[in-house]
């Protein structure tokens, strides 16, 4: 049976709380050790079945976007009974309203014995009803809120011998290192991304600089105690985020729609938290599951298997080679090993065979094609 929620339950208070205490404990990175507690914590060891991980699925999802009916309706659609025994990894863009997110998390709770989340750009918005008043970085304490009393884990937990490590990350400009297109006149950030609106943060925090990377890359810094522990008992790790931790988990600038995409999805501050986990070399027990840009991905860079596995908007899962979303969501780990790639994936399929060239800066056919359209309809 569905958890339906009562309503005071599901909505934001109407008064906001007079700060954000958020905002007060981590200012910034330098204020990371804020979050660090003064005795050793131990990680949260959770049951898995036979005292061992022989019949543990780890399933993993990103970019539900349950504010579309058609998304929300497939979450409604998930078995009930098949997942009882596993775990779900949600990396973020659950749903822009909060109700939306409750009642998402509240299915995928009933559905899969353990569920975890961290949270994407979406799940910040503040721009509908009572949200409009509040800050984002409020609605970020009312969703961790939220999920503690739903029972979905936002911290690091062992499981048999696997560790499951939520990451908290924000993208920056600078990510981007890779040649601009300059052919044509590109809409600014501003015009293209809708974070630049529907985010509210206090002054010093922003994308243009890294003040919001930093910012939630210190979060990570309250559970690292943790993150030691599982380093030394756990034989297997999977670390997840919203954010893309390299950029050669997107595609070349030249094969976008949106050729300035790669600034406002990664955080450098992320690849090196992951690699302070799963090592320099990374090994073949780890592995790093991310979202945001609704590119299904599979490949193994350095070391570390990067996967993502996005449920997406409606208009594109009709156009995915790979069938829509009957996959969905992804078993990345079961019976103690990691899977199979989740095959195919056109991107990572692509990159497999590929050199990866962001100094050729000619647009792809069907990219030229679509700003040529774009100019003469304009005219
Ligand atoms: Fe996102």
């Amino acid at each position: 049976m569905v958890l339906r929620l009562a309503s005071s339950y599901m909505s934001l208070p109407q008064t906001p709380r007079s700060s954000s205490h958020l905002s007060q404990r981590i200012p910034s990175r330098k204020f990371g050790k804020m979050w660090k507690r003064g005795c050793t914590r131990r990680p949260d060891i959770l049951p898995s079945l036979n005292g061992d991980n022989a019949c543990l699925r780890v399933f993993v999802l990103s970019d539900l976007h349950t504010d579309y009916s058609e998304n929300m309706m497939w979450v409604e659609c998930l078995s009930t009974v098949k997942h009882k025994r596993d775990v779900l990894l949600v990396a973020g863009d659950v749903a822009e309203t909060y109700n939306n997110f409750v009642l998402t998390m509240s299915l995928l709770k009933e559905r899969f014995e353990h569920v975890f989340y961290v949270p994407g750009n979406h799940d910040l918005w503040c721009r509908r009803g009572s949200e409009i008043s509040f800050g984002s970085l409020e609605k970020l304490e009312k969703l961790l809120d939220a999920c503690k009393r739903l029972g979905v884990k936002t911290d690091p937990v062992v499981i048999g011998s696997l560790g499951i490590i939520p990451l908290f990350s924000w993208y920056h400009e600078s990510f981007d290192r890779e040649d601009d297109i300059t052919s044509f006149r590109i809409p600014p950030l501003e015009m293209a991304c809708k974070d630049y609106h529907a985010c509210k943060w206090p002054e010093e925090l922003s994308n243009k600089d890294t003040s919001l990377a930093s910012y939630f890359d210190a979060m990570n810094e309250h559970n690292m105690d943790i993150v030691e522990d599982i380093k030394k008992t756990c034989e297997q790790i999977i670390t997840f985020s919203h954010f893309i931790p390299r950029q050669e988990l997107c595609p070349e600038k030249r094969m976008l729609f949106y050729p300035n995409l790669p600034k406002i999805i990664g955080s450098d501050s992320l690849e090196v938290r992951l690699r302070s986990i799963h090592g320099a070399e990374g090994s073949g027990s780890a592995c790093h599951v991310f979202g945001h840009t609704h590119f299904c991905w599979d490949a193994v860079l350095d070391g570390i298997r990067y996967v993502q596995a996005p449920l997406a908007y409606p208009r594109e899962r009709k156009r995915r080679m790979n069938g829509g979303e009957n996959w969905l969501p992804f078993c990345v780990y079961s019976d103690g090993e990691f899977t199979e790639r989740l095959s195919p994936c056109y991107w990572s399929d692509y990159y497999s065979v590929n050199p990866r060239r962001p100094h050729n800066t000619e647009l792809a056919p069907w990219v030229a094609r679509f700003y040529s359209q774009r100019i003469n309809t304009t005219r």
